[in-house]
């Protein structure tokens, strides 16, 4: 390929202090010299040498060489033209493929929004909190719905949050669902896998065939005949053939009924003009209950299927003043700081896994933030009109298609008395996978052979789905194509097509505003510089490996090859795609050393579901039902019991003694696992324990020398273990885990492989295996086949837990940064973290105690915890400050020198968590200590300091407490919102010296506590 036909990059990466570093890593051999002198090792190998050496693994990973910059961005523009774009596509389905605004790639480029992380310290991360308020304002415009959250990983698995919040709501009193046969049966078969093993249940209604949707008297005669009461009823708008339900009437029998109306829309189709939004469904207009829909179209094209969007909301109006304790996720609220500045926050957070752990509403973490922020840019890009506009289109060339489509011989709408909005199913004159197959070599991708959805299709039936991409000349495109295949049209006839009826519509405007898409540029650059981005500086936050995100990835993964490419094509046109995730198969099983891996989890904790799920799967293969307890440490993340909850292992207690559920194993002193006490559990608990979880190395930064020695006595119960791989950065291709004894394990790709955290999502897991639980995979594996890339199913497979592959542009993205790592670079990358993390941890040491208590002499691996000096504690609790508030107090004071804060109170209440990666230079990692200690001196010199901190962010410190006492999650925008400047930018900060820095916050700190705001 020559150069002229590789399109160039939007930078320059010459300007970019890491990105043209090997492996980025930008510290110099010089500097890794350097660092190892100071801690007293002479080689990277012996930073290994304490884990026991049966389970280390030795030389270079089966990974390819590695590719130089340049190489690398020519090998994946070949890569994604592998994959075969349609000249024209009506495939949509599960996933309608918009038009993407001018807006989004201009907001997806700005690092400090791209690159942040979740906005849990507010005053420094506004821009985020602000693009997610303005999602939830959007959202909540064209619903109706007052409580939208800031995302679930996408449609499905909103949906079992939606199961769950039902059940919630009945206090668990309900638990059973019926669910219309006509959603959508990805969405479906990912219900079926996530809630089997739990308390909830589900009946599908089957459709009528002659209409297309589900007759209420059906939904009636089985509500009537269900053996107990209703939760909710869950039925779509627009549904998995194109037909407009009655969602009139399904609201009001789940009323009737006492349950929950779960509302499934398409929120492109609510703008004005459009359907009518779940608000107002039922003859009452008391509207639908729980919202769901699939929002990955409001930003981005398909990806093969993900990142998605999981949109999800509530009410929150008198007559639902308590539904939303009992929602999934992250919600953002409006709020005041010290001074009185308007300000977000999130809210409402003592529902989630960090605080509730097995009691939380759900296991979700990491959500689709990024996605929400592109989302917002998408629509207020359109704006007002250009949303009605695009919805209008949608409509206007579906139904002049349809005009046209039923005129060729033997074509006819599958149903005609039924409403369609911008997608319908012909029935055809023969099967739809040879018309598919006839088509894709025109150069068409037809639509989706929808004939198992029928019940008693002879396999002709064939769904289209029309967007804003689609006018006239797509129609004709389409018309052409069926002429070639059928022969000519018959005159027109009267138009018969089947009318919407009125009260199917939207009734009012949307009300969305119009704002001037440069005043939007400049408003989202504007926020954008309130965040901070690893591209600048040490980003401490320990347990998130907040490392540099490559720049190329961001390029290489919205190639259109790649972008533009839809899950539902035949995959003969998707090889490209499909030859990255069997690469990523074969990347991960070298990494871990384990047997199989599933490419289709989304996040952590969804990982850590899988591996639940597998396990649940494997013990019922063995008749092992009994098996009722899940082990985990105290010190785990909070998603582990959350998600062990989920998966089913309910905890209940009787007498003060865990019958069932999760059951906490105690740390030793070292800071590790207590052996003894896992040795009691297992008596206590033999034959019933399902598995373990444990993180490794631990959430204190320690590997867990007995890990093996737990996994065989965990395997000798009959038990299954669970390896937490968050901190992979830490031992990736120095330990094999099947040597270890795991037999699940996650892979954060937006810790370790360098995915960007986007203000809280969308991030991404790899789940690796152990032989036993291969056949229950969920999803579909990726084989090489002599003709090509192929999928199949696993034997046993527990289903799916994606509608389709998972969040395929992440996995494009891994990838990339796999190929510049190669063969020697992956157990580079994980030494120079934990080199760098024991450089630091040894610069500050001498100044800050390091927790768990007497363990100073653990070595600790990537991440380390210090917490303040005795005499620091009691000079500020003898100022009134206590001990956990002066801790998050101290971690705000990170904020004035430019720094992010680390990670705060866990798992130690007292505790910093420092985690440094390896994309930082010597010098860059002795400013960050200087700087800590620095901090040290000052509240020393005067503890008052901190209840002013921070000083240089746009806000001060925030008041929660009220933002959650009168929770406000939504405005009617109008006017652009005002953005409020850095007092000093982390860029400045960060060309201040540092003794410049300390002047300028004493003097801020002096003059806030003279005008008397402090907290
Ligand atoms: C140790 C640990 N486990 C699990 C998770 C959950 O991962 P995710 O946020 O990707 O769902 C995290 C996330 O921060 C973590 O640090």
């Amino acid at each position: 390929m020559s150069d002229c036909m590789i399109p160039s990059l939007p930078y320059d990466p010459q300007t970019l202090p890491r990105e043209l570093a090997r492996h980025y890593i930008p510290a110099a051999e010089e500097d890794i010299r350097l660092m190892c002198a100071a801690i007293g090792v002479s080689t990277l190998d012996e930073l290994f040498r304490h884990i026991p050496a049966q389970v280390r693994m030795h030389g270079p990973l089966a990974l390819p060489e590695e590719l130089a910059y340049g190489d690398l961005y020519h090998h994946m523009v070949e890569q994604s033209r592998k994959n075969h774009l349609a000249d024209v596509s009506f495939v949509g389905d599960a996933l309608p493929h918009y038009h993407v605004h001018d807006l989004v790639p201009f907001v997806a480029s700005l690092r400090e929004l791209l690159t942040a992380y979740t906005p849990y310290q507010p005053e420094r991360s506004q821009g985020t909190l602000m693009t997610h308020w303005l999602y939830q304002s959007c959202l909540a415009a064209l619903t109706g719905f007052e409580a939208i959250n800031v995302s679930q990983y996408d449609r499905a698995t909103a949906l079992v949050e939606a199961l769950h919040t039902a059940a919630r709501i009945s206090r668990h009193t309900r638990t059973h669902f019926l669910l219309a046969g006509s959603l959508f049966p990805q969405d479906v078969e990912v219900v079926q896998t996530l809630i089997s093993g739990t308390a909830l249940s589900v009946d599908i209604v089957p459709l009528d065939p002659e209409r297309g949707t589900v007759a209420l008297e059906t939904m009636q005669a089985y509500a009537t005949a269900a053996a107990e009461p209703l939760a909710g009823i869950v039925f779509s708008q627009v549904n998995s053939l194109g037909c407009l339900e009655d969602v009139d009437s399904l609201t009001d029998l789940a009323h009737e009924l006492g349950a929950q109306a779960i509302a499934v829309v398409d929120p492109m189709l609510l703008a004005t003009g459009g359907l009518k939004p779940p608000a107002a469904f039922g003859s009452d207009d008391r509207g639908a209950d729980v919202l769901v829909g699939e929002g990955q179209p409001l930003a981005i094209a398909p990806h093969f299927g993900g990142p998605g969007l999981g949109v999800f909301g509530v009410r929150l109006n008198a007559a639902h003043k308590q539904d939303i304790r009992s929602a999934p996720g992250r919600f953002v609220g409006a709020g005041y700081d010290e001074a009185g500045r308007e300000a977000k926050l999130l809210v409402l957070s003592t529902r989630e896994q960090h605080i509730r752990r097995q009691k939380a509403t759900s296991n979700i973490c990491t959500n689709q933030g990024f996605v929400t922020t592109l989302a917002a840019a998408g629509i207020l890009g359109r704006g007002e009109q250009g949303m009605q506009a695009s919805c209008a289109r949608a409509r206007t060339a579906a139904q002049a298609a349809a005009r046209e489509l039923i005129r060729f011989p033997g074509v006819k709408l599958a149903f005609l008395d039924t409403a369609f909005w911008n997608a319908f199913t012909l029935a055809l004159p023969r099967s739809s996978a040879e018309m598919i197959e006839a088509a894709r070599q025109r150069g068409v991708h037809l639509g989706v052979d929808v004939s198992s959805r029928i019940p008693g299709s002879s396999g002709n039936h064939l769904l289209l789905s029309f967007s804003d991409l689609h006018a006239q000349a797509q129609v004709d495109a389409l018309i052409a194509c069926l002429t070639d295949l059928l022969g000519t049209r018959s005159e027109p006839e009267a138009d018969f097509l089947p009318a919407v009826p009125a009260a199917y519509l939207r009734r009012d405007a949307a009300q969305l505003p119009t704002w001037d898409e440069a005043e939007l540029r400049e408003f989202f650059t504007a926020l954008s510089a309130q965040n901070i981005s690893p591209d600048l500086t040490c980003y401490p936050l320990g347990s998130c490996t907040m490392k540099y995100n490559p720049y190329l990835n961001e390029v290489v993964a919205v190639l259109p090859g790649f972008a533009e490419l839809h899950p539902e094509v035949p995959l003969q046109d998707a090889q490209g795609t499909l030859e990255v995730l069997y690469h990523i198969q074969e990347y991960f099983k070298a990494i871990t050393g384990l047997a199989a891996v599933t490419t289709q989890p989304v996040a952590g904790a969804q990982g850590e579901l899988v591996g639940l799920k597998l396990f649940q799967a494997y013990h019922r293969s063995r008749g092992e039902t009994q098996r009722d307890i899940v082990l985990i440490p105290h010190s785990a993340h909070g998603t582990n019991p959350a998600t062990a909850t989920m998966a089913g292992f309910e905890t209940v207690q009787r007498g003060g003694e865990i019958v069932s559920g999760v059951v906490e194993i105690d740390a030793a002193t070292s800071g590790q696992m207590n052996l003894e006490h896992v040795r009691q559990l297992l008596a206590h608990y033999a034959g019933r324990i399902a598995g373990m979880m444990i993180t490794n190395p631990n959430t204190s930064g320690v590997f867990e020398l007995q890990f093996q020695e737990v996994a065989e006595m965990i395997h000798a119960d009959g038990g299954l273990v669970y390896m937490d791989g968050a901190n992979m950065n830490a031992i990736a291709g120095w330990v094999d885990l099947g040597a270890l004894g795991v037999d699940a394990v996650h892979n954060n790709l937006h810790k370790t492989w360098s995915i960007p955290h986007g203000g809280g999502g969308p991030g991404d897991a790899i789940v690796a295996v152990s032989e036993r639980l291969r056949p229950f995979l969920p999803g579909m594996q990726v084989v090489k086949t002599a003709e090509g890339y192929a999928v199949e199913r696993p034997p046993q497979s527990i289903g799916s837990v994606h509608r389709h592959f998972g969040n395929v542009a992440h996995k494009i993205r891994a990838y990339t940064y796999l190929r510049a790592l190669g063969r020697e670079g992956v157990r580079r990358m994980s030494a120079v973290a934990v080199l760098a993390a024991r450089y630091l941890h040894q610069r500050l040491k001498p100044y800050f105690p390091t927790l768990p208590e007497e363990q100073d002499d653990s070595p600790r691996m990537h991440e380390f915890i210090i917490t303040l000096p005795a005499e620091t504690f009691a000079r500020l609790e003898s100022g009134g400050i206590s001990r956990t508030k002066a801790v998050g107090l101290f971690g705000k004071f990170f904020l004035d020198f430019g720094f992010h804060a680390p990670t705060v109170s866990f798992p130690e209440a007292e505790g910093l968590m420092i985690e440094p990666t390896e994309s930082y230079t010597k010098t860059e990692l002795d400013r960050f200590a200087d700087a800590v200690i620095l901090m040290l001196r000052l509240v020393n010199e005067k503890p008052s300091i901190l209840t002013t901190v921070p000083h240089f962010t746009p806000v001060d410190k925030i008041d929660d407490v009220s933002a959650n006492k009168q929770v406000i999650l939504s405005e009617h925008l109008t006017n652009l919102p005002a953005v409020l400047p850095n007092r000093r930018a982390p860029e400045q900060l960060a060309q201040m010296s540092l003794e410049a820095i300390a002047d300028a916050i004493r003097k801020a700190s002096a003059a806030k506590l003279g005008s008397g705001v402090s907290g």
